[in-house]
């Protein structure tokens, strides 16, 4: 049994042939999915409904994201404008793309971070200790047309509903930025106008069953290095969220997304709005599939706090140095996803 699951690349080839979780995936007893220490009340982060954006309760929905956004880094929206038929798509060809023959999906296969379109497992195989019991399509996603071509072709339909979904969620965000910036009390166009040419990285994350789900994570806790992600999930629970010293975990509702703030949004909000710690758990009867839009500045992008957010005599002083996202990411994945952010390595020392 043993030889057999060593040689095999995925943890989606590994998983069916075991009732155990092979060493490689097993913590240390500190660093476990502990459920005592997580509220799953379902009491969790706030939901805003996007309906009446654009009418006269437009001041009190930023309020609301303002709140969010500075309490929390997370929330779910509902009246999202993006079509449920378009979402349906996106999670059944994800789905499809993942029961595919082991054959078929490891031609996607890449250990290299540098790729535009890779398949992967775990979060990075050449940096991390303990592997993670998920397998990840990534893909970089605007403009659609320079990665279309390199996207899957298998199953046939891919290509063409993961771009109707990308300019979709595209759109999406877009509003949600304006959103976010007014609720800093910035300009609408304002944080849109730090991205660069903006770039847009999508992940479909499959987590297969797991024999022994409290030994191991889907994905242990991170901050996410983008700007904001936008998150679609089954309706299978996994996603975990810190607050307040303790783990919350944010069950689905159906036709949301969740939103979360990323290392940049930190960045350019000089610590007003934070990334946020979050996890995925694994269970040992339900695949799970999510489906993040991780949106960030494109690589040439110079990100720093803004002017306005900056007050050196009121005691809000810069926090970080500017730097260039290119920069950011590629300190990112040198690093085997630790819980301690790269963020820090940009602070501005106080001497
Ligand atoms: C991620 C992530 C959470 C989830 O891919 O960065 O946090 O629920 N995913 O899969
Ligand atoms: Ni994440």
């Amino acid at each position: 049994m043993q030889t057999s699951t060593t040689s095999k690349l995925l943890v989606s080839d590994i998983a069916s042939s075991v009732d155990r979780v092979p060493s490689s995936y097993i913590r240390q007893i500190s660093d476990r999915p502990n459920i005592s220490d997580v509220d799953i009340s379902g009491d969790s982060i706030p939901l805003i409904d996007l309906q009446e954006l654009y009418g006269p309760s437009r001041a009190n929905i930023i309020h609301q994201f303002a709140h969010a956004c500075s309490s929390y880094s997370f929330f779910q929206i509902k009246n999202h404008g993006v079509p449920e038929k378009t979402i349906e798509r996106m999670m059944t060809v994800a789905r499809e793309f993942f029961h595919q023959p082991e054959s078929e999906r490891v031609k996607h296969y890449s250990a290299d971070t540098k790729k535009t379109t890779r398949l992967s497992t775990s979060f990075n195989v050449g940096s991390e200790k303990v592997s993670n019991w998920r397998d990840f399509l990534r893909l970089h996603c605007l403009p659609i047309e320079d990665f279309i071509n390199e996207w899957p072709s298998h199953p046939v339909s891919f290509r063409e509903i993961t771009a109707e979904y990308a300019t979709s969620v595209r759109a999406l965000v877009l509003i949600l930025l304006e959103a976010i910036s007014e609720s800093l009390g910035l300009e609408k166009d304002r944080v849109s106008n730090t991205l660069g040419k903006h770039g847009q990285h999508m992940a479909l994350n499959y987590y297969p069953p797991c024999p022994q789900p409290d030994l191991t994570f889907g994905l242990p806790g991170h901050k996410d290095p983008n700007l904001i992600t936008v998150l679609l999930q089954d309706e299978v629970s996994g996603l975990q969220v810190f607050k307040d010293g303790k783990w919350i975990a944010v069950h689905p509702i159906p036709n949301t997304f969740i939103v979360n703030m990323g290392d940049q949004m930190q960045v350019i909000s000089n610590d007003k709005y934070k990334s946020v710690l979050h996890r995925a758990v694994v269970n040992s009867d339900k695949e799970r599939i999510s489906i993040p839009t991780f949106y960030c500045p494109s690589f040439d992008a110079v990100v720093g706090p803004q002017q306005e957010l900056i007050n050196e005599e009121e005691d809000s002083p810069a926090i970080y140095r500017s730097f260039t996202y290119a920069e950011y990411y590629e300190k990112f994945w040198d690093r085997a996803l630790a819980t301690e952010s790269c963020i820090d390595t940009f602070k501005i020392s106080k001497t």
